[in-house]
């Protein structure tokens, strides 16, 4: 390496070349599965599009999404854990009044969200804002079937008020399968993986002076719970789902957000 080079691009290309070899003298790699391996690449690369990102895809589900996040978001106990982002994420949702609803396809069994945002101590963070979305009840996001599903299908923007609170009314989200029809899903496939997630409402929770929390509220008897493909489960974030059945609401979902502070 040059002399003049940025010192922490050399220490992470020293390291990478470092484990690669080792990695390659470890397993013996042969001329052909060198070859399998950059056609994998290429495939992943050349399916990747505006709308697909594979190689986050591979990222998640070989784990190295989790540990990078993990890695940069150390919290005190207490704090709400963060998970992945994944890939069906769309800023911009329309803001709603709190106890709004954002499902809109008729399906599914609806589900009050609710709890509060508060800091470490337990005082509540008001003028939070939380940025939700769901699958619907076929396990879909509204991006993945445009034409299909209302815009803006359980999706939407929550502000609390003075005490934390929030709430909105969804569906209770089910268990679905990442995208699997590209190299990824090859790859999940000839390694005996399933590409399912167990069920879950994502959420970004944001607040001045506070750390932003990426996170999910899981279900926690889904099947799916002990093997999700991208390894994204943390127990701190299995919520309750409490049946209600009040003739129009089937189910009840608590759960607060503990915020660490900026710079902490
Ligand atoms: C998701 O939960 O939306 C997701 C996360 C990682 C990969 C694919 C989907
Ligand atoms: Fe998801």
């Amino acid at each position: 390496m040059g002399s003049d080079i940025n010192p922490r691009l050399k220490e992470i290309m020293t390291s990478l070349v470092r484990h690669l070899h080792a990695f390659v003298k470890d397993v013996h790699l042969t001329q052909q599965e060198w070859e399998v391996a950059i056609d994998f690449l290429t495939r992943t690369g050349q399916i990747c599009s505006n709308e697909r990102q594979e190689f986050i895809l591979l990222s998640d589900t070989l784990g190295v999404s989790m540990l990078v996040d993990a890695i940069n978001n150390r919290r005190s106990i207490g704090a709400t854990e963060n998970t992945v982002l994944g890939p069906f994420h769309v800023a911009g949702a329309p803001q709603r009044g709190m106890g709004e609803h954002i499902s809109f396809d008729g399906k599914g069994e609806r589900c009050l969200f609710e709890g509060r945002v508060t800091d470490l101590h337990g005082n509540p963070v008001a003028d939070a804002r939380i940025d939700v979305w769901s699958d619907n009840a076929d396990g879909y996001y509204d991006v993945q079937q445009p034409g299909i599903q209302p815009k803006w299908n359980n999706r939407g923007i929550f502000t609390t008020g003075v005490e934390g609170k929030y709430s909105f009314v969804g569906i209770k989200p089910v268990s679905y399968p990442i995208p699997h029809d590209g190299p990824v899903g090859g790859m999940l496939d000839a390694l005996g993986r399933h590409p399912y997630r167990p069920a879950h409402m994502h959420f970004i929770v944001t607040a001045d002076g506070f750390q932003k929390v990426v996170t999910h509220t899981f279900v926690g008897d889904d099947h799916y719970m002990t093997s999700d493909a991208v390894f994204g489960v943390k127990e701190t974030l299995v919520a309750p789902f409490e049946r209600v059945d009040d003739g129009v609401t089937v189910w009840r979902s608590s759960f607060d957000f503990i915020l660490t502070p900026a710079g902490e």
